[in-house]
Order: C-alpha cells, then sequence, then structure tokens
C-alpha cells in the first residue's frame, strides 16, 4: 500500500497535510455500486468495462477524481462518484489495488506483431516501446501512477488507445499517452490490445 504525502505551500505559509491513505477493508464496504460493471473483485465480465482488480493504487485514485470532476468523461458512471469523499475514494483504490487481476489470452494471430510493438515500439512513426513505462509484463510502474495492462479487455485498451490518438481521452499528464497513441494504426491498436490481453 502506498502512504501518500502532500506537501502544500500557499501564499507564503508552510501547509503541511497527509493525504487520505486508503484504508483497503473499508473500501471493499463502498464499492457495492460498482460491483454490477467492474466486477465484485474488480475483474469486470464484460470486455467494454475495464478490469481494476490489481490495478495501481495511485492510478485509480487519479482516474477516480478524474472521473468524478469532468477531466475524464465517462456517461456510464454519470452521478456514481458525486458524493465520493476524497477518503472514499482513496479507500475503493486501495481495495481494488489489494485484489488479484484475472488473466486473459492473446489472439494467435496478433501475438507477434503486437509483441514487436509492445516491446519494441515502431522507430520510423515516432512510436514508443510500451514497456518502457507499463513494464515488460505490463505490470506498469504503481509509484509513478504508471497503469498496469496485463490482463485488460483488448475491447477496453483498443478504446483508450483509440480515444488517445484522438484526443478525446486527455487526462494522461503531459499528453503522454496522446503523444504515443498519435501514429498507431488500427491495425496496430488491434495488435497491441490483444497482446496486452495476454500479458501476466
Ligand atoms: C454502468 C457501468 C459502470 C458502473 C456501475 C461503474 N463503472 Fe467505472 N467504468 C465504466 C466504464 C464503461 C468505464 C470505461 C470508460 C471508458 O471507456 O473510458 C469505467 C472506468 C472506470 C475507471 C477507470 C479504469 C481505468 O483502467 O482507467 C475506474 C477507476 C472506475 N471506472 C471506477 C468505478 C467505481 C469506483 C465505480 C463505483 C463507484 C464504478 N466505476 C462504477 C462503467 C461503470
Ligand atoms: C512515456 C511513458 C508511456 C509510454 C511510452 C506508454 N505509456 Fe501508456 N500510459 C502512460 C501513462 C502515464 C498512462 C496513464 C495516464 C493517466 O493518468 O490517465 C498511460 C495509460 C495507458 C492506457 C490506459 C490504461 C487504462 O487502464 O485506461 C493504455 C491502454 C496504454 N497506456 C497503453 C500503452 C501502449 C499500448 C503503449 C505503447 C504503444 C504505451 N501505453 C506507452 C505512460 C506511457
Amino acid at each position: 500500500m502506498i502512504r501518500k504525502i502532500a506537501v502544500g505551500v500557499m501564499l507564503g505559509s508552510l501547509s503541511l497535510g497527509v493525504a487520505a491513505a486508503g484504508d483497503p477493508a473499508a473500501g471493499q464496504g463502498k464499492v457495492a455500486v460498482c460491483a454490477g460493471c467492474h466486477g465484485a473483485d474488480g475483474n469486470s465480465a464484460v470486455a467494454s468495462f475495464p478490469k481494476l482488480a490489481g490495478q495501481g493504487e495511485r492510478y485509480l485514485d487519479k482516474q477516480i477524481h478524474d472521473i468524478k470532476g469532468g477531466v475524464r468523461p465517462v456517461v456510464e458512471m454519470t452521478g456514481m462518484t458525486d458524493n465520493l469523499s476524497d477518503q472514499d475514494i482513496a479507500d475503493i483504490a486501495a481495495y481494488y489495488s489489494s485484489q488479484s487481476a484475472s488473466t486473459g489470452a492473446a489472439d494467435p494471430e496478433l501475438l507477434e506483431k503486437g509483441k514487436l510493438l509492445y516491446q519494441g515500439g515502431n522507430a520510423a512513426k515516432g512510436i514508443p516501446s510500451c514497456m518502457g513505462c507499463h513494464g515488460p509484463a505490463g505490470k506498469g510502474i504503481a509509484t509513478a501512477g504508471f497503469p498496469r495492462l496485463a490482463g485488460q479487455h483488448a475491447d477496453y485498451t483498443a478504446k483508450q488507445l483509440t480515444a488517445f490518438r484522438a484526443g478525446m481521452r486527455e487526462n494522461d499528464p503531459s499528453g503522454m499517452m496522446r503523444g504515443v497513441a498519435a501514429n498507431m494504426s488500427d491495425a496496430e491498436i488491434a495488435a497491441v490490445s490483444s497482446y496486452i490481453q495476454g500479458l501476466y
């Protein structure tokens, strides 16, 4: 579990505060409304609903705040995050992060193409390798807020890459993912998304 320390300097006076640390047990009691789509343990059964199980706590915390604030609009979740406090969000993030992610499989026909892109990028098109930030096995870098991708539904992953490419999803710090996806073709998105679904 990550303990977060927030240090804020305001108008010349130093304010030192400890941000809400998430409590997974408390979080479990706050996800009843989420379970219908994301699964009771965060392993959603529907390919368009992302798996949250095993996802980095920092990333989850940021996404729920972004969804609540409208920085990342998710129409399916309209109204569901409005009443969540910072503590609720931290607890929910800690809960899903503590669950084990289920595995998936890659389409054998897309495996090689997806693997090449994931591991090596496409220098000619200026696409960086994914593993530099998401790790060789797609585990992400939790402390940096770089999300876990391993085992995620390919449909969901492809939708995110397409949205980053179109600039429709724009909550990525410094436009990192919009830059990565800008020159990806539909075929590359399909292949790398399938490969990611099979990572574990
Ligand atoms: C009616 C279905 C539905 C319900 C209920 C729901 N979600 Fe979602 N959620 C979605 C969909 C669909 C997306 C992905 C939207 C997109 O494609 O960008 C999403 C995305 C997310 C993400 C981003 C995941 C990622 O990998 O970036 C988080 C975190 C999340 N939901 C948390 C919650 C929490 C917490 C609740 C309960 C308070 C909840 N959701 C309830 C449908 C739902
Ligand atoms: C420079 C670092 C970096 C590189 C390289 C990178 N990513 Fe990302 N990626 C990120 C960050 C940071 C986020 C989270 C953005 C946010 O906070 O909303 C992200 C988010 C994502 C998401 C959304 C995850 C979710 O659950 O919604 C997908 C999918 C993704 N990246 C796929 C890829 C693929 C495929 C590649 C390689 C072609 C790649 N990334 C290369 C940093 C990177």
